[in-house]
């Protein structure tokens, strides 16, 4: 299998959506396509799959990659914070696995026009879907010292994040920070660097929140969750591996939530909201790669997978 469609915890993923022959699955995240394979591998001979991504280029690629499964594979190009009209619009109002898997792609990462990657000389742009929104240049050429450290610290948790500001606004006097390689080099120049065998990039925290804003990736997970349920049959499953701890801890609030049913305030003794539990949680939460999947595939490093059945209520 070509490296760029090694997909994440592809075995745990498959076994926890459970994709019976015949079923009716959604990829919300098509990407490289790797788990979409998988999928429609595993409900053969007729079962469906309706492939989500905000990326046209991943969408043209997969279409390609997957033509052997005819129209057992329908693909959309779009957000997945428009799920609740493009699912039912395309056939899946009611399905039996929904997967997430979110973040970015190898193909984005290491396509160098893209500017995901610290070491492309490319534009700054990190955009998911390149024909909307603001490139991660423009914005870094907008905000004020003020804005740049809170989006820093919001969305990257980093701690350097008022230095980094300061210094972006000042080089860009100059010069416009304008792309991925010149951002990577500042956040190098003016961060401490910090002990360690396996050190990330020091620019790793900045290009995460960088590339949350400018795609506003946290707000979508946000909508996309709620409306991911509604389509899911009793006994569908929904399965979601994030990156970092930030979608992580909306993932795992939402489904505890949704575990939970009731939403009565703690000083309430008895439940007056009547709300029952729509999920059941699947495994042991969070699932994590093994030393295997690790040494052979360095994107699987943050992954955590969390499963949930959806009950009859
Ligand atoms: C980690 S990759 C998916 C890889 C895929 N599972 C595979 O096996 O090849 C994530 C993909 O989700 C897409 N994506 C991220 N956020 C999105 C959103 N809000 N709406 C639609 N697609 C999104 C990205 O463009 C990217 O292609």
């Amino acid at each position: 299998m070509e490296q760029g469609h090694l997909p994440v915890l592809a075995e745990e993923v498959i076994a926890m959506l459970a994709p019976a022959p015949g079923s009716l699955q959604i990829d919300a995240t098509v990407g490289g396509g790797g788990h979409t394979e998988r999928i429609l591998e595993a409900t053969s001979p007729d079962g469906r799959l309706l492939g989500l991504d905000a990326d046209g280029a991943a969408i043209a690629r997969t279409r390609t990659r997957l033509a052997r499964f005819g129209d057992r594979l329908v693909l959309r190009q779009v957000n997945f914070r428009e799920i609740a009209r493009t699912a039912p619009e395309a056939g899946f109002a009611a399905v039996d696995g929904l997967l997430f898997d979110l973040g970015l792609s190898s193909h984005q990462l290491a396509d160098a026009g893209r500017g995901f990657g610290f070491r492309t000389g490319g534009p700054l742009d990190m955009r998911f879907d390149p024909s909307r929104g603001v490139p991660a240049a423009e914005l870094l050429q907008a905000l004020d010292a003020r804005e740049l450290a809170t989006l820093f610290r919001r969305f990257g948790e980093e701690p350097a994040a008022a230095r980094i500001a300061r210094a972006i606004v000042e080089e860009r006097r100059r010069t416009p920070v304008a792309t991925a390689e010149g951002l990577a080099a500042l956040v190098e120049r003016v961060t401490p660097r910090r002990p360690g065998p396996r050190r990330r990039h020091p620019a790793t925290r900045v290009f995460q929140a960088l590339r949350i804003a400018v795609n506003g990736e946290l707000e979508a997970l946000g909508e996309a969750l709620p409306a991911a349920m509604d389509l899911l049959r009793p006994g569908g499953r929904l399965v979601v591996l994030s990156y970092h701890s930030l979608e992580d801890r909306i993932v795992k609030r939402f489904m505890a939530a949704e575990r939970r049913g009731c939403v009565c305030p703690p000083e309430v003794p008895v439940c007056v909201c009547g709300r029952a539990p729509r999920l059941r949680l699947l495994g042991k939460p969070p699932i994590v790669p093994g030393p295997v999947e690790l040494a052979a595939n360095p994107r699987a490093r943050s992954v955590r997978l969390r499963a949930a059945e959806r009950l009859v209520a």
